[in-house]
């Protein structure tokens, strides 16, 4: 990997201002994707290095929080410039630890910075709210204030814009934050935070600690007192059990976990709309993010035109290395993926899944670049109607009326994301209000921006990250009584 500043490969945990190996010395290998090959060493840090980290948050507090919401927004602009500044050095990083092709990780960057240019705008916004008081001689008024240090543990998938969505609202409210990049991509993580280091961030209000152990840096997160709120994005399963970790200190909690999102086409959509729509959202950083579409319930009327526009659309999807010109998607994260992606498929095909395109892995690449995978005929007894793929593979399920579709879309514990396609006003509405999701496209698929409010109901997850609320996430309500003022004239 080439970089224009070579000095944002950082390969050691950031804690109270200081690169410092983890306590143990030991570091842990960072590896490419596509290749297989060794990126990088990085500190592989433990519960030891997790302590030090919450107590610089803690000690960095009092003055991060005292300081003027301007100086923070001000703080927060030089970030987000310095991203953008280093765009291409960051792609390049996020590209050979995490295999998106190098224009879609550029557009993560944009992406993660925008999250940093909105909570630099909200940061002036904690507007608190008076009250009409229940009796004349007392005031009632309700300000925000900063939760406290906040944790916040990262996936892989998108290495940068889930960091930047998770420390730009905790550090706009006036928190200090202590970070857990994912094992596989803390290369972006880190460079993320040398580049705050560099825009002025003080010392202690970012502090990350790379490493395997995740029980280990993650219990001392969650069982710590002064550690007052956790952010994850992640499984469904390990929520749950950071859920249950955070009982015994009440921590308030975000959570953006699994999705099993169905793309719904009806008879009456635009086919053309309606494939592009579903092939941007699916094949989008190769299948492997939370708001991909899962299943994709077709009305019986489409049913054949669609499969057959689908097949035509993805025979020019292009699979290779991130770095390869042109490239749609490239490997999966890494073996342990593909072999999931694999089972689901023999599990389809078994239950009577016909396979019209792909299957497996391309000739010639290399062991994790997985072919674009059409089927037919899924149903939900099938465990990809349950599971997340992960993959990039297209499950056809046929569905007659809307009220089937609709019922089948909400057959899920999930309810991250949901799509619809309909050139029906009146059934866009009826049918977006009836899913289960926290996030629906409409003729569309990719509905990601900083502006919206991004989350998940039922077991996809607690609180909204982005949009206005964003900023809440990080904010106690507190409520003042002022009495005695007399009765007044
Ligand atoms: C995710 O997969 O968790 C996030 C996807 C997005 O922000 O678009």
């Amino acid at each position: 990997m080439e970089l224009k500043d070579s000095g944002l490969l950082k390969t050691e945990l950031f804690i109270a201002g200081h690169w410092t190996g983890a306590v143990s010395g030991a570091t842990l290998e960072v590896d490419d994707p596509a290749t297989g090959r060794v990126v990088a060493r990085v500190a592989d840090g433990g519960a030891e290095d997790a302590r030090r980290a919450v107590a610089a948050a803690e000690a960095a507090w009092p003055s991060w929080r005292g300081l003027d919401a301007l100086a923070r927004a001000d703080l927060l602009w030089a970030w987000h410039d310095a991203l953008k500044a280093h765009r291409d050095d960051l792609a390049a990083i996020m590209t050979a630890e995490q295999g998106k092709p190098l224009k879609e990780a550029a557009g993560e960057i944009d992406y993660g910075a925008a999250y940093i240019r909105w909570f630099a705008e909200e940061a002036r916004r904690g507007y608190g709210e008076v009250i009409p008081p229940p009796a004349g001689d007392r005031r009632v008024i309700a300000i925000r204030q900063p939760v406290g240090v906040s944790a916040a543990i990262t996936p892989w998938n998108f290495p940068n814009a889930m960091l930047a969505r998770k420390l730009a609202p905790a550090l706009a409210a006036g928190c200090t934050t202590v970070c857990k990049p994912a094992t596989q991509t803390p290369l972006s993580a880190l460079a993320m935070v040398e580049l705050a280091r560099r825009a002025g961030i003080p010392e202690g209000v970012i502090n990350i600690v790379t490493g395997r152990d995740a029980r280990a840096i993650g219990g001392v997160f969650t069982g710590s007192p002064a550690v007052r709120k956790l952010s994850f994005t992640g499984s469904t399963a390990v929520g749950r059990s950071l859920m249950a970790a955070c009982a015994d200190t009440v921590k308030k909690l975000s959570l953006e976990l699994g999705g099993n999102a169905p793309f719904i086409v009806f008879d009456d959509a635009d086919l053309e709309t309606a494939v592009e729509a579903l092939v941007r959202a699916k094949f989008r950083n190769a299948g492997q993010t939370c708001i991909c579409p899962n299943r994709v319930l077709v009305q019986t009327g489409i049913h054949d035109r669609c499969v057959e526009a689908l097949g035509a659309r993805m025979a020019k999807l292009s699979v290779g290395p991130g770095t390869g010109e042109g490239v749609d998607y490239g490997p999966l994260i890494d073996d342990a993926a593909v072999a999931k992606v694999a089972s689901l498929l023999e599990d389809a095909r078994a239950k009577g899944a016909r396979v019209l395109r792909g299957g497996g892995v391309i000739d010639g690449l290399g062991p994790r670049f997985f072919e674009p995978t059409l089927l037919d005929g899924a149903t939900m007894a099938m465990k990809l109607g349950c599971e997340e793929i992960f993959g990039p593979v297209l499950a056809v399920m046929r569905f007659d009326t809307e009220a089937e579709g609709v019922a089948m879309a909400n057959d899920t514990e999930y309810g991250l994301a949901a799509y619809l396609c309909s050139r029906d006003q009146a059934r866009c509405w009826r049918v977006a209000e009836a899913l289960e999701a926290g996030i629906v496209g409409i003729n569309e698929g990719l509905v990601s921006t900083e502006l919206a409010p991004f989350g998940g109901v039922k077991q996809s997850g607690i609180g909204r990250e982005g949009a206005r609320v964003g900023m809440a996430e990080y904010q106690e309500t507190k409520y003042l009584c002022l009495g005695g003022l007399g009765a007044g004239s």
